[in-house]
């Protein structure tokens, strides 16, 4: 007897996908606690499967489905979003289900043959079109660039559950399947925004605003990855609001490294000056953070100060990482940014900062404050000053 477990989410739909407990970095992103990769299967007169999973897990899969159902009698299978993650078992799956039909949307049939070497044909689906599979039915919603070009997202009217692909996921490996097994998961959501979807703010409103128009109200939101949601649907979905919009944002973040101890000082000169002040702050140093971590307070934050020091006339390594992985994210409108920093003989660090914000075309706050060396007394001053005028317009924004 094969005793894996499977999960029924309601009505013969059953969860049959993996949890990848060691997965500790998801393509450069940092998973301290894992992944899973969600699958469903739809008993009825026609058996659907809904996404498959990452390659390794393809066996896993296949194990849980055919606990379910005799895999021959699999007629249909969904795809949702072609990324690796869960269409990688997608041309073992097919070896094994030969007579079912494959839909996916168009970009995501054009991108499943680039990916994988196979006959079979799929069907093209598009928003809105709403089919009778056996005695299921099913409308698919596109949802392009939330997060890949070939997303949708699946709907089943008549037992109101969403298959909403990456959206509402969370890298998060758990035996609970549910949001009500344990306390919901609204940071590891918030992780995953800030460092899958943050480019996607406008498509994500867009999204929640078409569930809205076409009076979805679903009982469950099944996403790819993490906790399934039925108890807390409106709360993911008013943070992923919250999230796109940018009203989660508050108070500073200041965002430094530091290579002998004089940017370190003004971060802490600034922090304190903002405290004093009444400003929420949260000070990261950067080789002290994850990628992953760093976005998830960037998310958070309505201000962002990054403080640099200057090595061989440029930007400290370990700060120009996280431009770069930022630059893709683009976390910058809707708020403001600020550049500070040190330099010993020849400056660098700092202009490169402040060139990548004008590059970016990033609202800047303050022009920058630099110090040569170790900041004196004037320098501190100097800090105090750039806190004073970075809380005034903060202050200014409130009202
Ligand atoms: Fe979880 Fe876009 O893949």
């Amino acid at each position: 007897m094969d005793n894996r477990y499977i999960a029924e989410v309601k009505n013969g739909i059953y969860w049959v996908g993996s949890v990848d407990w060691n997965l500790r970095d998801f393509h450069g992103f940092t998973t301290p606690r894992g992944a899973s990769y969600n699958a469903f299967l739809i008993k009825g007169s026609e058996p659907i499967l809904v996404d498959t999973v990452k390659r390794p897990f393809t066996g896993e899969l296949l194990a849980k489905a055919a606990a379910v159902t005799d895999l021959k009698n699999i007629r249909h299978l969904i795809i949702n979003h072609i990324e690796p993650d869960h269409s990688g078992a997608f041309p073992e799956v097919i070896r094994h289900l030969p007579n079912c039909r494959i839909y996916a949307s168009e970009i995501g049939k054009i991108g499943l043959h680039r990916y994988y070497d196979f006959e079979r044909d799929i069907q093209v689906v598009r928003s809105g079109e709403t089919l009778a599979l056996g005695d299921r039915t099913v409308r698919f919603v596109e949802t392009p660039m939330a997060h890949w070009p070939d997303s949708m997202v699946t709907w089943m009217p008549d037992e109101k559950v969403l298959f909403s692909s990456d959206i509402f996921g969370q890298f998060l490996a758990t035996s609970e399947r549910f949001d009500d097994e344990s306390d919901p998961p609204f940071l590891d959501a918030a992780v995953y925004y800030a460092n899958i979807v943050f480019p996607f703010n406008r498509e994500v409103i867009a999204t929640l605003d078409l569930v809205k128009q076409l009076k979805l109200n679903p009982e469950y939101v099944l996403p790819d990855h993490g906790i399934l949601w039925k108890k807390h649907i409106a709360g993911i979905m008013d943070r992923y609001r919250s999230w796109a919009t940018g009203a989660c944002a508050e108070g500073v973040l200041i965002l430094y490294d530091t290579m002998w101890g004089s940017t370190e000082i003004m971060a802490g000169s600034i922090h304190d000056s903002l405290v004093r002040r009444g400003v929420t702050v949260r000070k990261l140093r950067i080789r002290s953070s994850s990628l992953s971590d760093i976005m998830r307070e960037v998310l958070f934050s309505r201000v962002v100060l990054i403080g640099t020091p200057t090595i061989n006339n440029t930007v400290f390594p370990a700060v120009g990482q996280v431009l770069i992985y930022m630059q893709g994210l683009d976390p910058g409108p809707g708020r403001l940014w600020g550049a500070f920093g040190s330099y010993g003989w020849g400056g660098g660090g700092v202009e490169y900062v402040s060139r990548w914000l004008r590059q970016n075309r990033y609202e800047v706050i303050h022009a920058p404050v630099e110090s040569q060396f170790t900041p004196n007394k004037a320098l501190l001053a100097a800090c105090d000053e750039y806190a004073e005028a970075v809380a005034g317009k903060i202050a200014n924004m409130k009202q």
